[in-house]
């Protein structure tokens, strides 16, 4: 498949037929998702195959009540977890427990259910001290969890990104056997997909874009 289209048409998908998905095909989708950048090429990832039906299971438990949260939070018009507090926002709406979210409520029969958790010790961290909340760290995992959607792809499948056991990485950590200064990063999901879906929705180069400063001209437009 050409790069660019590769690229551009990878979509979330969510939705996986009944079609197993062997080791050798996770192996291989490993393989070339490893070759993500790092900082100083340390690759700080970790992968745990998740088969076992009780973990995947005590997974989904721990991951439903965040996903309560996160619609909630969505109902009330802000950013769900930003660490930017808005100015104010009412809690129109709590959350109710059990919000349907397929990927939780199917969790036995995903194909493919990948914990990635990343090494803190082997990242630099390069805004740690400015008094806020670090994200460059991130930049050390991320690449090769979308390289991992990317390899997926390649293979004819599909898949998603997510985060939620992070937020309940007090459980999910034990469950999963996390080592010590490790973090949870993300819990992907892979399949064959239902539908793959290939034209995404993305804001154009200008409206993020500018030129010199961040409060230049729009660059791109
Ligand atoms: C860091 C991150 C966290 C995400 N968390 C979730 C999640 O918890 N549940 C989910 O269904 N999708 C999750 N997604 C997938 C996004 O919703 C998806 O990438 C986005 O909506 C774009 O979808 P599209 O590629 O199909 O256009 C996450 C993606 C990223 C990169």
């Amino acid at each position: 498949m050409d790069l660019v289209d590769g690229i551009r048409g990878t979509g979330a998908v969510r939705a996986f037929t009944d079609e197993p998905v062997d080791d050798h095909t996770i192996t291989r989708v490993l393989d070339n998702a490893r070759f993500a950048p790092s900082g100083g090429n340390r690759q700080p990832w970790r992968v745990a195959v998740v088969k076992d039906a009780t973990i995947r299971q005590q997974l989904a438990s721990a991951m439903q009540p965040v996903w309560d949260e996160y619609v909630a939070l969505s109902a009330t018009g802000v950013t769900p977890f930003s660490v930017v507090p808005p100015a104010s926002y009412e809690m129109t709406s709590t959350a109710p427990g059990n919000t349907p979210n397929l990927l939780l409520s199917g969790i036995a029969s995903v194909p493919v259910v990948l914990a990635v958790a990343a090494d803190l010790s082997s990242i630099a961290m390069m805004d740690k001290d400015l008094g806020r909340v670090p994200i460059t760290g991130g930049a050390s995992v991320y690449p090769f969890c979308w390289n991992v959607l990317l390899a997926a792809r390649a293979e004819g499948l599909g898949g998603v990104i997510t985060t939620f056991a992070s937020r309940a990485e007090p459980v999910t950590g034990p469950l999963l056997g996390l080592p010590e200064n490790h973090a949870l990063v993300a819990t992907i999901f892979l399949g064959h997909p239902v539908k793959q879906p290939t034209r995404l929705t993305r804001k154009p180069v200008g409206s993020f874009t500018t030129l010199d400063r961040f409060d230049g001209p729009t660059f791109g437009a």
